[in-house]
């Protein structure tokens, strides 16, 4: 969603806050602004637009002062317009805020403000806090933001600063992330780490409800009940360069090729011996826990929903125990039938996703358990959690998800053989042959990434259309979704994915002559099966591209392509297969010239419902 920074120190703020909106705008991207405490003056500047269009509007100008804010936004409440850009400021001018989230009430503050004399500028919801704090303040700023955030619904990160104020900047968060880097006579809040992280690895995790007066060499943190907080220093281990894109024209691909080292990471300490041995201790699961799971529920959006669908397949296979997977936007309003048997893993690479979060909480309301699998280290999903299992991917910058799709495939099949070692579902040798499979599953991503020139013909001829299909059997078809997604969110191609017995009920009616198909076939079971599916699309003009297991042979012959994907365990095979699928869609992306990432409405956190 909406990316936030405010400095305070003696340094150029402008300078910084533009640096770390840089590194913030894969959540949000159509307008920005920044505001700056000088004396007597705060200065705003907003521009529709990405960053760069702040930047000319500013030119070589810059604008003053050793505190301020900045935002770079994704638009909720009014379309994307300098007017709409953050920071928003109450008529006098007085003060300026930014804010990530949704207050829900703000129709009724805007009238009630109205009716007081107030006159509003933008279409925003975000507006109503500007003059709400200038409606309380008398003096106090922290004071004052804490009577306007008492009169809202919904959620928010904000900061706020105040003409004549060069000292402070007040923060506070409900239900959307915030953070506070701690620096040597300079302090910094921000949304998300990369935008601080060249400058402090110390930062201070605002919990819900918690405000903070930030000033250049104190940080005081409050409780929603005004009572000072002592906060827990935080360090980040993160590299700032694995923040960049190391040499890569894009963060997709470094992140696509990052994926090899992604995976030995989450697996490590994890899968020893190579392979023959698993060590979950740390999810604290007991091994009762464990044996008196009934139903297992994964919840998640996205790419993370994807991923879940394919732990489904393997869970129910290998554990034969039922598994449910929701979207979480929908788990959340469909009363869904939890008891303490049930096992609920929520999936989220950020671990800010609003819909997965309230559907955590609402599980844990219930008394459930939740296992949360996260690649963010601190975030709201891992802390709200009952149990966490990492991803160690490291920082995902794209918008499209790649190497924390493949690390949550990873986290879910090692949980996998856990659970079918304690409940006795998985023999010994079953469970040394799928560890030991896992364990090289690095090396097949790798041989995979070093054919992507094998990819570029399919790519090319894929950019020129409009419409293509994705199709497969069981896990195929889970991945099959994956790959349309990927298609979907950077070529704008529109992409369908089809389970494959299921496209004669219909969707046999849009293969036209030429019309990309890209078939999964990877599960050797079903093989004939879906040879036979991919027969009806071939009879009908469909240009067939297909990804068969090493061992499959023949296939050429019928279909018009087909790559070979390095043979492993069928229930492995969707980490393999996924990565030709991510690489041409970044290939036909690049192809057609478009923004990879950053594809046009979309963010990479969404911490809006
Ligand atoms: C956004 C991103 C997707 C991501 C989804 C869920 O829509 O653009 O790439 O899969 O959110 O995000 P999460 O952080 O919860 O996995």
């Amino acid at each position: 969603m909406c990316g936030i920074v405010g400095y305070i120190g003696s340094q150029d703020a402008y300078s910084i806050l533009i640096e770390g909106l840089k590194k913030l705008e894969y959540r949000g991207y159509d307008s920005a602004g920044v505001a700056l405490v000088n004396g007597s003056r705060l200065e705003v500047i907003k521009a529709k637009g990405e960053l760069e269009q702040l930047e000319n509007k500013v030119g070589a100008k810059f604008p003053n002062g050793s505190t301020g804010i900045g935002h770079t936004r994704w638009a909720t409440h009014g379309a994307p317009s300098d007017v709409n850009a953050h920071p928003h400021c109450c008529c006098s001018g007085d003060f300026a805020v930014v804010h990530n989230g949704i207050i829900e009430n703000y129709r009724f503050i805007r009238e009630w403000m109205e009716e007081a004399g107030h006159k509003f500028q933008s279409e925003t919801d975000t507006e109503v806090l500007a003059h709400l704090i200038k409606h309380f303040y008398n003096g106090d700023l922290l004071g004052s933001v804490q009577q306007a955030l008492a009169q809202v619904e919904g959620s928010f990160a904000l900061v706020a600063v105040a003409r004549g104020k060069n000292d402070q900047m007040v923060c506070a968060r409900k239900d959307s992330p915030l953070i506070i880097g701690l620096g040597k006579n300079e302090n910094f809040v921000a949304s998300d780490v990369p935008a601080i992280l060249q400058y402090t690895r110390r930062i201070y995790i605002l919990e819900d409800g918690e405000a903070a007066r930030v000033t250049k060499d104190v940080v005081e943190v409050f409780s929603p009940e005004g009572k000072g907080v002592s906060k827990e220093v935080f360090h980040i281990d993160w590299d700032a360069v694995q923040a960049e894109k190391g040499g890569h024209p894009h963060f997709m691909i470094k992140e696509i090729m990052e994926q090899p080292h992604a995976l030995r990471e989450t697996m490590r300490g994890r899968l020893l011996e190579e392979g023959r041995k698993i060590d979950l201790s740390e999810l604290n699961l007991t091994d009762e826990e464990i044996a008196s799971t009934r139903r297992v529920f994964i919840v998640a959006c996205g790419t993370s929903y994807h991923a879940g669908l394919v732990g489904k397949y393997a869970m129910e296979r290998a554990l034969r125990l039922p598994v449910e997977v929701d979207l979480a936007s929908e788990f959340r309003y469909r009363d869904p039938l939890l008891d303490e048997s049930s096992l609920v893993i929520v999936i989220s690479q950020s671990g800010e996703t609003a819909d997965t979060l309230a559907a955590l909480r609402l599980v844990r309301g219930k008394g459930v358990r939740v296992l949360a699998i996260t690649n963010v280290v601190g975030s709201s999903v891992a802390r709200e959690a009952d149990k966490v299992l990492y991803t160690w991917a490291g920082p995902e910058i794209a918008v499209a998800s790649t190497k924390a799709y493949i690390t949550q495939l990873l986290a879910l099949y090692l949980i996998t053989l856990h659970m079918g070692r304690v409940r006795g579902a998985m023999d010994a040798s079953a469970l040394e042959e799928g560890g030991r499979a896992i364990f090289r599953l690095p090396e097949k991503v790798e041989n995979v990434l070093g054919r992507e020139r094998e990819l570029k013909r399919f790519s090319a001829y894929l950019s020129r259309w409009e419409n293509a299909f994705f199709i497969g059997r069981n896990m195929d078809f889970a991945v099959a979704l994956e790959g349309a997604l990927k298609l979907k969110e950077i070529s704008y191609i529109h992409a369908e994915a089809y389970a494959s017995g299921e496209l004669k009920h219909g969707t046999l009616a849009l293969i036209v002559e030429g019309i990309p198909v890209v078939a999964l076939v990877t599960q050797k079971a079903l093989q004939d099966k879906s040879l036979s599916n991919i027969k009806e699309v071939k009879a009908r003009g469909g240009y067939v591209f297909c990804l068969a297991q090493e061992g499959m042979q023949g296939l050429e012959e019928e279909l018009d392509e087909v790559f070979y994907l390095p043979a492993t365990l069928d229930f492995l095979l969707p980490v393999i297969s996924v990565v030709p699928l991510q690489l041409i869609s970044y290939q036909a992306a690049v192809e057609r010239g478009c923004p990879v990432d950053k594809p046009r409405n979309l963010a990479k956190s969404v911490t809006v419902e």
